[in-house]
């Protein structure tokens, strides 16, 4: 992983491909991941969500309508919710023939797979728990996941965030050597108390200001703003200071370097 010095230079910030290289491959599986790693990414993101017999898997809608052939291999179980599924049935998707024929029965992976899939690449690790509200205990699933892959962890390769602040509380609890992430925009009064837990303020682009970004690093953390895929609003927020870009399209990214 790169620096996470806060810096205006491109070849410092840290590039975090949102769902992998997600405007080239399918979002959350393998595929997208080791794209990712060839696009010249820093680190991966992905969301974690839970089946019914508990395997925690990457999915991002709480459904798998859209990423998925659910209507083909369970029809007329619409709306198909990951947490009502079993790992077995999960199994049975094609997650990557929505996006194209090239990526035709890529599966949906679980979070171990993918921690073993993607070790040796050597990159950092974005990851989200989706809707944990949905998945009561699961910010401990997650945390006996990452004890079960001590190299990930010996390694600080793994950040953890959610848009559930409170979820993030727990996972702390679980596991405090692993850095947290907020998702969303904390107001500015709110950043004292969130700095006991959180090491990261992740918002969206249009919410970062100079200011802002100055507001979080006067509390010790660090920012990484999303999702940006265009060349001039990545440039905006690396003036800005950002530590992280997280992007969809890590190869526009790594072009910046190459570009005054
Ligand atoms: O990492 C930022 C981003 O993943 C948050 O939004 O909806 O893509 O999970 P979303
Ligand atoms: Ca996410």
């Amino acid at each position: 992983v790169a620096t996470t010095t806060a810096a205006a230079d491109p070849s410092v910030v840290v590039s975090a491909a949102h769902r992998g290289a997600s405007a080239y491959a399918p979002e959350n599986t393998i595929a997208a991941f080791k794209l990712a790693a060839g696009q010249g990414a820093d680190m991966f993101e992905l969301d974690v969500q839970e089946t019914r017999d508990h395997e925690l898997v990457l999915m991002h809608d709480t459904t798998v309508s859209r990423t998925t052939d659910a209507e083909t291999v369970f029809p007329g179980q619409s709306p198909w919710k990951v947490g009502d599924l079993t790992f077995s049935q999960i199994r049975r998707l094609d997650a990557g023939s929505w996006f194209g024929s090239d990526f035709r029965n890529e599966p949906v992976p679980t979070l171990g797979e993918t921690l073993s899939a993607m070790q040796a690449s050597g990159l950092g690790l974005l990851l989200e728990i989706k809707a944990p509200h949905l998945y009561p205990g699961i910010e401990a699933r997650v945390a006996d996941e990452l004890r079960r892959n001590p190299l990930w962890l010996s390694g600080n390769r793994v950040v953890v965030q959610s848009f559930d602040w409170d979820s993030m509380r727990v996972f702390h609890e679980e596991l405090p050597q692993v850095p947290i992430g907020l998702l969303g925009t904390p107001r500015i009064e709110e950043l004292d108390d969130l700095a006991t837990f959180a090491d990261e303020i992740n918002p969206p682009y249009a919410d970062v200001t100079p200011s802002y970004v100055r507001s979080i690093h006067d509390e010790g953390m660090q920012i990484f703003t999303w999702t940006l895929d265009d060349p001039d609003d990545m440039r905006r927020m690396i003036s800005y200071g950002v530590d992280g870009v997280i992007t969809n399209k890590p190869d526009v990214l790594s072009d910046l370097d190459a570009t005054p």
